[in-house]
Formats: structure tokens, sequence, C-alpha cells
């Protein structure tokens, strides 16, 4: 697709070498044919006025004026009279790949977990927020910043997790980060500087987690999670010194981590001098109890706490942060100097000023109510359609996990709904080894309106009874 460039005159690359024996005019014209043959400049696409186009290049305007002439006479170019010159044609696209993987359609109704409500993104008070922060950044501020990110949103977060979260925190123990996976990422990179060598994680679990405590260069000691959360019992019997844990809302259980578990974890972690990485997944939505503070406000020493705004506002934002003890926190400023020396400064003076102005917290309270909805929904239709299935982890965030009976095929039930236009999760994808354990499927209802969490639901029930 041509783009309609604004403003002036376009620019465009064609090199001219002054000690070829080419003469300029041949070069020109190669260079430009050469473009479109490349797929650089394409169908409709708008060239500079044979004037600009001379003084970009250094030659007179006739010899840009004659090269356009015989590429128009090519059919490379045309001319429209009191408009520019534009491109004749597209260069085909080269064949595709016989063995491009075919495109998968996507479902009507998707039960993906882990995707919020992308419609209810709070755009007027992202606008509003970014407004301020260019208005108000300064001139220094728009130079490199402080590899752990600029002060005022990290005196914001850290203000705001105390009185969300109970942690305990400031300014100067908060790493701004584009979200949990880098978050994570940066502190893993950091532990193994310190020494750690194996971290555990969730069985089943987020499936980035493995991939992310290899990456770091380290080795996931997978540890199983029952209906109380994460078996620390177990986790005690291995020999890693770090855990990455979901205690507010186990993905992909829905699990909230028991408080006997959470006092053991947290006693393994101080007895063996354990670092617990708490990804704060789905803490902001809570439905049936208080919130359960942060692990980390409990230990300080122990805990890093890694949040995003992926669940809360959008994954598009690319914003998140990492609470980490104070040595710690050091070590992850400098990975993330290194890595991308700091996220968009602009973006995260936005940020600090949405969360200031309580526009953040006021988004959030409308996001619980339409949450609560939707889960009130995905329950009453299975009680109606498929009153057999038991449907668990429904404290908190936007998925629950729904069990099969045992010698079930998951994958057949996917396979079918699938045909039918219904995009199901099973529990297997989640496990280190997708065959072990009980058979389940993991309902995401965050993007999907009562309406169609009831239609999804009925759609495929003779599937799960
Ligand atoms: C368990 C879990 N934690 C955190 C995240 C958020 O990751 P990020 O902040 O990098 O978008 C996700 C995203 O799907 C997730 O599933």
């Amino acid at each position: 697709m041509a783009v309609e460039w604004a403003g002036l005159t376009p620019e465009v690359l064609v090199q001219l070498d002054r000690g070829s024996s080419e003469t300029l005019g041949s070069q020109l014209q190669n260079g430009l044919r050469e473009a479109v043959r490349a797929g650089r400049l394409v169908k409709d696409e708008r060239l500079p006025s044979s004037r600009k186009l001379a003084a970009d290049l250094g030659v007179s305007r006739g010899l840009v004026q004659a090269t356009y002439d015989q590429l128009e006479a090519e059919g490379y170019l045309r001319a429209v009279a009191g408009s520019a010159t534009r491109v004749a044609f597209s260069a085909p696209k080269a064949a595709v790949s016989r063995t491009a993987p075919a495109a998968v359609p996507t479902p009507d109704i998707d039960f993906v977990p882990g995707r919020p409500d992308l419609n209810s993104f709070p755009a007027r008070d992202w606008l509003w927020a970014c407004g301020e922060a260019t208005r108000t950044i300064s001139a220094r501020e728009l130079g490199y910043g402080d590899g752990r990110g600029a002060v005022k949103l990290r005196a914001v977060v850290a203000s705001y997790l105390q009185r969300v979260r109970g942690a305990s925190a400031g300014p100067d123990d908060v790493v701004i980060s584009t979200g949990f996976t880098q978050g994570t990422a940066l502190t893993l990179a950091a532990l193994r500087h310190s020494g750690v060598t194996m971290v555990a994680v969730e069985d089943p679990g987020h499936l980035e987690m493995p991939l992310l405590v290899r990456r770091a260069g380290l080795t996931p000691v997978f540890v199983p999670v029952d209906e109380q959360g994460l078996d620390i019992d177990r986790l005690a019997r291995t020999s890693a010194t770090a855990v990455i844990v979901t205690p507010a809302h186990q993905t992909p259980t829905g699990v909230v981590l028991s408080s006997d578990r959470r006092r053991a974890l947290l006693q393994w972690a101080q007895r063996v001098g354990a670092t617990v990485i708490e990804d704060d997944y789905d803490s902001e939505f809570r439905y049936d109890k208080q919130p359960v503070g942060s692990l980390q406000g409990l230990a300080a020493d122990h805990v890093v706490l890694v949040g995003s705004v992926s669940k809360s506002l959008a994954p598009a934002i690319r914003l998140g942060w990492v609470l980490a003890p104070r040595q710690l926190a050091v070590r992850l400023a400098e990975e993330k100097q290194r890595s991308d020396r700091g996220s968009p400064t602009l973006d995260q003076l936005a940020l600090a000023r949405l969360i200031e102005s309580g526009r953040f917290d006021r988004h959030l309270r409308r996001m619980r109510t339409t949450y609560a909805a939707r889960r009130a929904a995905l329950v009453d239709s299975i009680a109606e359609h498929a009153p057999s299935l038991e449907l668990t982890g429904l404290a908190a965030g936007f998925h629950a996990l729904a069990w099969l009976a045992d010698g079930t095929d998951e994958t057949a039930i996917i396979n079918e709904a699938a045909r039918r236009s219904i995009g199901l999760q099973g529990l297997g994808r989640y496990r280190s080894a997708p065959t072990r354990g009980p058979a389940g499927i993991v309902f995401g209802f965050g993007d999907l309106n009562e309406n169609a969490i009831r239609r999804g639901i009925a759609t495929v029930a003779d599937l799960l009874n």
C-alpha cells in the first residue's frame, strides 16, 4: 500500500557516485528503477518535485526532469497534470514459499486466557495523561535517563504498591521495565550474577517461564501446583534457590496461594537464602474476598515483586515494574541500562500522571464490575449447559479452569470446538509433560462480553459434558 507522506516533499534514497564513469543521469535513472523493482517505492507513491530532488542531490533540475520523463516513458512513473509525479506500479511480491504455514482462522468466540477487555482501554484518560506528560517534561528529562526509570514514575509506583498491595518500597527499590516479561528476564539475569543456577517454576504454569529461565542461562525446575497453589514441600526438596510464583491468581489453574503455603514459602526463602519472584498477575481483580496483600510486603529482603499494566490497561502500553531488595535493584538497573537504556520516558510520565490523578483507580473499579459480570455469565452458562463441569479459580482475574472427566481427550475437544469457531485452550499446554495429570479447559473471559460467553458455552457444552 502506498503511504501518502504528509509534508512538503518526501525524500528518496538515491546515491550518486561522482567518481564513477557512469553519467549522473544514468545513475539517477538506474537508482529509481531499482527502487521500484525492489519494492522500496510502490504504486502511487509520490516522488519529490524535480526542483527538490535536484537540490537534494546537487544536480540540475533539468537532469531530474529528463530522468522523470525517461522513466515515465518506460512505464515506471506517471506524471499527473498539476500534481506530483507518482510511481506507476508495484513490483510483484516474491512468490509465497510453499512451506509457509496456512493461516489459522480466528475463532468467532475465543476464550483465550490473559487478554483483558481491549475495547475498554481508557483512551481518553491515556490521551490526557500523554498530553500532560508532553506539556510538562523538561529538556533534561528528554535526554537519556536513569536505567531504573523516571524518578516520578518510580515514586508513584512505590506509593501505589504500598497503598493497594501492602508492599514495602521506596522509589530506589523500583526499576521500571517494559512489562512482566522483561522485568523477570532482568531479575533472572541479576540473580545469575549472584550465583543462582536453578529456578523453580510452577507446573502447570505460564508457558514463558521455563523459556525465560533458560534464556537467562539458568535451569528451570518444575514444581507441582495443587488446590492450594505451589507445593512448598516439593519445592524444598529441589536445589532451586529462586522460584517464580503467581500467588494472587495462578496461571493457569486460577488458585490463590493459601495462607499456609504463603507462610511456608517465605520460611523456605529465609531458610535457604532464596529469592521469590512474585508475579503479581491479576492482583487488581479480586471478587469474592478482600485482596490478598503481596508477599513482598511480608519479606522485602527475599521477594522481588514484578508487575505490569498489561492486564490493568493493555499489553500495548509495555510498561511494568520490579520491586527488588536494594542490592538486587542496583544490579537490575544495570541490566536494564545495558539492554535498552531505559523505557520510554514520555510514556512513563504519562503512566505516573494517570495513576496519580486517580484515573487509573477509577478505570480499575469499572473493570472489576465488567469482569465480575462476565465471570457471572460464565458460571451461569456452565451451570445451565454443562452442569457436571467443575469450575475453579474464580476468586480473581479473568480466567477460570474447568476440570474434565478422567480420560477425556482434551485435544479432541479443542479441535472440535475450533471447527465450530470457538477458541479453547487445554490445561495440557501449560504442563511440563502435557499428557500427565487431569485434563481441563482454561476459559479466559476478559475480552468477551456476556452474550459471547453464553453463546460460546452453549456451542461447546455437548463436548464438555
Ligand atoms: C502469568 C502472567 N504474568 C504476567 C503476564 C504479563 O506479561 P507482560 O507484562 O510482559 O505483558 C502475563 C501475560 O500474559 C501472564 O500470563
